[in-house]
C-alpha cells in the first residue's frame, strides 16, 4: 500500500498500537501516575519517549505524526515550501483536499463547474505536485476535508496534523488532531518532528444522554460558553465518562471540531463502540477489530475517570439530560444562552430577529446523522404542508455522505421545503459565498450549523449577525423564519414540531467515496510541476533574509489593534482565496479587515511617508519601499481563529520585524517564529496603551535573545522623549535559531547542506 493510499494502512496502525504499548510502561513509568487518554497517545509519538521533556503546559517536545492533511489553500503555500526542500516523495503519508476554493451560488453542479475553470491553474498545480511527490489527492467536490479525513484515515490512537484548524475534528474517533500552519506541516513532510508544547490536559465530564432536540452541537456550544474563546488555549480538551460514551463518533468528531473555537490545541473522544460502528459502516473493520483488542490504551487509566481533579488541569462537568438547545452568536461563539432566550435577547440588544438566510452542514455539522435529523423537521414541515421561510442552503461534508443521504432519502425532504444543496465543499463556512440579497450595511442576521461567526467570515458582510446552532434548530428556525421563535415550545401552523430523530449510520452502509480520489502514479519522476512566470495565483518563494540587528531600531508602528484581531483580519478570506499561493498579491490584503485604534476606518492607518490616512496594506508597501521596517501592535489573544499562515507570511514578506501583542493564539504565534518574525507580549500589559501612531520603537540586545529572558525594548514618541519597556517571549533555543536564520524553513535547508 503507498504512502498517500486512500485508507489508512492496518500495519501500521498495528506497529503504532504495538508502540503505544511499551511508551504507556514508559509513561506510567517517567510520570508516576495514571495517564490521561491523550497523554497515552501524545507519549506514543513523541520522537523519543525515553527522553523527551513531558511537563504539561511548560515543555516544548518534538512528535511524529503518522499523517498530515492539507486543504487547497493553505496547501499551495505549504507545498511551494515543501518543493525548495528538494525531496523526492513526502517522508509521511499525506493528502490534499480540494475544498476552501468553490464559492457557493447557484448549487452544487453549477458551482462546482465554475470553481473547475476558475481555479483551474490551481488544481492543476496542487493535482501535479501530488502526483510528483506522493501525495493522495481528494478533487474538487469529493468532500470537506475534516469529513474525508474522518471517514478515510482517522483511527484511535493515531496523530495527525492538518493545514486547517479545525483538524481536531479527527479527535471524535479518537486522535490527537492539530490544525498547525503550512510550515509545520513541511517540516514533517520532509521527515523531521513537529514541534509542539505539551498541552495541558482539561477534562470534560459527560453525565446523563442527549434527548429530544438537544444534539452534541449543544454540548460544544455549551463547553464553549463556559470556557470561552480563550478557556482551551494551550491543551487538549478529553472528554470522559457514562455521557461521552452515548454520543456517536460523528457527534463527537462535532464537539472536536469546535474545540477550535476556545483556542484548544486538540480535542478527544476515547474509543468506544460508537467508534468501533463508525470505523465498520466506513468500511475499516480491521481498524476497528484491531482498536478493539488494544482498547484499554484508547482510554483514560481507570484511576482518572474515578478522581479526576487529581490527573486533569481543570475539569468541568455537563449532565447532558439538562442540556437545551443553544444558539450561540452574534460575533463570536462564547455568547450563548438557550432557544428559549434568544428571542429576548435580541430585541434587547437591537439584533436583527427577522432571519435572512439558514444554512446547514459545513466541515462541521454534515454527517450522516445530522442530515438524518435535519431531514426529520423537514419532513414535518411538508406534512403541515410548510415550506423554509427564508433561504435555505445545506452543504453535505462529502461526497460519500451526499450519495448515502440522497440514497436515503434524506436531501429531498430539505429540498422540498426549498433548500439548495451546495457543493460538498467549505462555501458560505470561509466567505466563499456569492450573496446577492443584500449589500454592505444592511443589518442581517443568519442562522448556520457553522463553527466560525466572527463578522465577515460567512459573507464578507460585516453588517451581517451570524449565530450558530445545531443543524435540526437551524432548519426549525428556517420554517420560522425569526429568531423569536422557540422550537420547543411555540407551534408552525397550529403544532409544535415533534422533537428530530435519525439515525446515527445509515443502516445499509455508506455508499462509496465516488472518483473523487487520484492515487499518485508509479513513475513519478517524470511528472513536472510548471508554475507560470505570469501567474497572478502562484508564484516561487524566495527565501527570508536573515537577521540583521541594524534593522531592528527605528521600527514604525503600521497598526495598534483595538480587541479582537483574528487571522481573518490580518489576511482575509473570502475573494483572497484565490491568490494563497501567490505571497506579493495576496500580501495586498494585509490588516484590511483589522480595527485599527489609530484611525476609525477598519484597514487604514496613517502612513508616515506620505502623512496622510491611508490603507494598511498600501501603508506597508510604502515602507517596504522606502526600505522602512515596521512592527505591528496587538491586543489579546492575536491571531486566534485560523491555521492559516498567510498571517503570518504576509508581515513578514512586507517588512515587519516583530509583533508586539498582549497575548497570542498557539498557531498563529507558532506561525510568526516559523517565518522568522518575533511574537512578543508586553511585560506589562497596560504598556499597550502607550504606543502612538507616530512613535517609532528600539527593540534592543537581540544578541542575547535567549529563552525565558526578557527583551528590552525603547518607545520613542515625535516629541523626542522615550519610554523604555520590557517584552516577553516564548521562543526557545530552536525557535531563536529560525529567527536569526531568517525562517525554519532557513534552517531546514541549511541543515540540509551540512
Ligand atoms: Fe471548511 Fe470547515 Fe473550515 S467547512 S472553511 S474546513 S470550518
Amino acid at each position: 500500500m503507498t504512502l498517500a493510499s486512500s485508507s489508512t494502512d492496518i500495519a501500521s496502525i498495528q506497529q503504532l498500537y504495538e508502540t503505544l504499548t511499551r511508551s504507556y510502561e514508559v509513561a506510567r513509568d517517567r510520570l508516576g501516575r495514571p495517564l490521561t487518554y491523550a497523554e497515552k497517545v501524545l507519549f506514543a509519538h513523541l520522537d523519543d519517549p525515553s527522553s523527551e521533556p513531558f511537563v504539561r503546559g511548560m515543555s516544548y517536545a518534538q512528535f511524529r505524526p503518522d499523517r498530515v492533511a492539507m486543504q487547497d489553500a493553505t496547501a499551495q503555500m505549504a507545498l511551494l515550501q515543501f518543493m525548495t526542500a528538494g525531496l523526492d516523495e513526502v517522508k509521511v503519508p499525506s493528502s490534499i483536499h480540494c475544498d476552501h476554493l468553490i464559492t457557493a451560488q447557484l448549487g452544487a453542479d453549477q458551482d462546482l463547474q465554475s470553481a473547475e475553470v476558475s481555479n483551474k491553474e490551481v488544481y492543476d498545480f496542487l493535482k501535479s505536485v501530488a502526483a510528483k511527490y506522493n501525495i493522495g489527492f481528494w478533487q474538487p467536490g469529493s468532500g470537506i476535508i475534516h469529513q474525508v479525513v474522518l471517514e478515510q484515515y482517522a483511527f484511535p490512537g493515531g496523530m495527525i496534523i492538518g493545514t486547517d484548524s479545525h483538524t481536531p475534528n479527527a479527535g471524535g474517533l479518537g486522535m490527537v488532531a492539530i490544525g498547525v500552519g503550512g510550515a509545520d506541516a513541511v517540516d514533517v513532510m520532509v521527515g523531521d518532528t513537529l514541534e509542539l508544547k505539551v498541552p495541558k490536559v482539561i477534562g470534560v465530564k459527560l453525565t446523563g444522554t442527549l434527548s429530544g432536540w438537544c444534539s452534541p452541537k449543544d454540548i460544544i456550544l455549551r463547553v464553549a460558553e463556559i470556557l470561552t474563546v480563550k478557556g482551551g488555549t494551550g491543551a487538549v480538551i478529553e472528554y470522559f465518562g457514562d455521557g461521552a460514551r452515548s454520543i456517536s463518533a460523528t457527534g463527537k468528531a462535532t464537539i472536536c471540531n469546535m474545540g477550535a473555537e476556545i483556542g484548544a490545541t486538540c480535542s478527544i473522544f476515547p474509543f468506544d463502540d460508537h467508534s468501533a460502528s463508525y470505523l465498520r459502516s466506513t468500511k475499516r473493520d480491521e481498524i476497528a477489530e484491531l482498536a478493539t483488542r488494544y482498547c484499554h490504551l484508547l482510554q483514560a487509566d481507570p484511576e482518572v475517570e474515578d478522581n479526576p481533579e487529581q490527573y486533569f488541569d481543570q475539569v468541568i462537568e455537563i449532565d447532558l439530560s439538562k442540556l437545551e438547545p443553544n444558539i450561540v452568536g452574534p460575533h463570536t461563539p462564547d455568547l450563548g444562552r438557550t432557544v428559549s432566550q434568544i428571542g429576548d435577547e435580541a430585541e434587547q440588544n437591537g439584533w436583527p430577529t427577522e432571519l435572512s438566510y439558514c444554512l446547514v452542514g459545513s466541515c462541521t455539522n454534515s454527517s450522516y446523522e445530522d442530515i438524518a435529523r435535519a431531514s426529520h423537521v423537514a419532513r414535518q414541515a411538508i406534512a403541515r404542508g410548510l415550506k423554509a421561510k427564508v433561504p435555505l442552503l445545506v452543504t453535505p461534508g462529502s461526497e460519500r455522505v451526499r450519495r448515502t443521504v440522497e440514497r436515503d432519502g434524506l436531501l429531498a425532504p430539505l429540498e422540498e421545503i426549498g433548500a439548495i444543496v451546495l457543493a460538498n465543499a467549505c462555501g458560505p463556512c470561509i466567505g466563499q459565498w456569492k450573496r446577492t440579497d443584500v449589500t454592505e450595511g444592511v443589518k442581517n442576521s443568519i442562522l448556520t450549523s457553522y463553527n466560525r461567526n466572527f463578522p465577515k467570515r460567512n459573507d464578507g458582510l460585516a453588517s451581517t449577525y451570524a449565530f450558530i446552532a445545531s443543524p435540526e434548530t437551524v432548519v426549525a428556525y428556517a420554517l420560522s423564519g425569526t429568531l423569536k421563535f422557540n422550537p420547543l415550545l411555540d407551534a408552525l401552523d397550529g403544532t409544535v414540531l415533534e422533537p428530530p430523530e435519525g439515525e446515527e449510520l445509515p443502516v445499509s452502509g455508506f455508499e462509496p467515496e465516488g472518483s473523487g480520489f487520484i492515487t499518485p502514479p508509479n513513475d513519478r519522476a517524470s511528472v513536472t510541476v510548471t508554475i507560470r512566470p505570469d501567474s497572478e495565483r502562484l508564484q516561487a518563494l524566495e527565501p527570508f533574509e536573515p537577521w540583521n540587528k541594524e534593522t531592528f531600531i527605528g521600527l514604525a508602528v503600521l497598526m495598534k489593534a483595538a480587541g479582537k484581531c483574528t487571522t481573518d483580519h490580518i489576511s482575509a478570506a473570502g475573494p483572497w482565496l484565490r491568490y494563497r499561493g501567490h505571497l506579493q498579491n495576496i500580501s495586498k490584503n494585509l490588516f484590511l479587515s483589522v480595527n485599527n485604534a489609530f484611525s476609525k476606518r477598519p484597514g487604514y492607518g496613517i502612513c508616515k511617508v506620505h502623512n496622510q490616512e491611508e490603507p494598511l496594506p498600501e501603508i506597508a508597501s510604502h515602507y517596504k519601499e522606502a526600505g522602512m521596517y515596521w512592527v505591528a501592535i496587538g491586543d489579546e489573544n492575536y491571531g486566534e481563529g485560523s491555521s492559516r499562515e498567510h498571517a503570518a507570511l504576509e508581515p513578514r514578506y512586507m517588512g515587519a520585524k516583530a509583533i508586539i501583542a498582549r497575548s497570542f493564539a498557539r498557531i498563529h504565534e507558532t506561525n510568526l517564529k516559523k517565518q522568522g518574525l518575533l511574537p512578543l507580549t508586553f511585560a506589562d500589559p497596560a504598556f499597550y496603551e502607550h504606543i502612538g501612531p507616530y512613535d517609532t520603537i528600539d527593540i534592543l540586545d537581540l544578541e542575547r535573545l535567549t529563552p525565558n529572558k526578557a527583551i528590552d525594548c525603547l518607545l520613542h514618541k515625535p516629541d523626542g522623549s522615550t519610554e523604555s519597556f520590557s517584552v516577553n517571549h516564548t521562543m526557545n533555543e530552536r525557535h531563536i535559531e529560525w529567527f536569526r536564520a531568517g525562517s525554519a524553513l532557513n534552517v531546514i535547508k541549511q541543515e540540509r547542506r551540512a
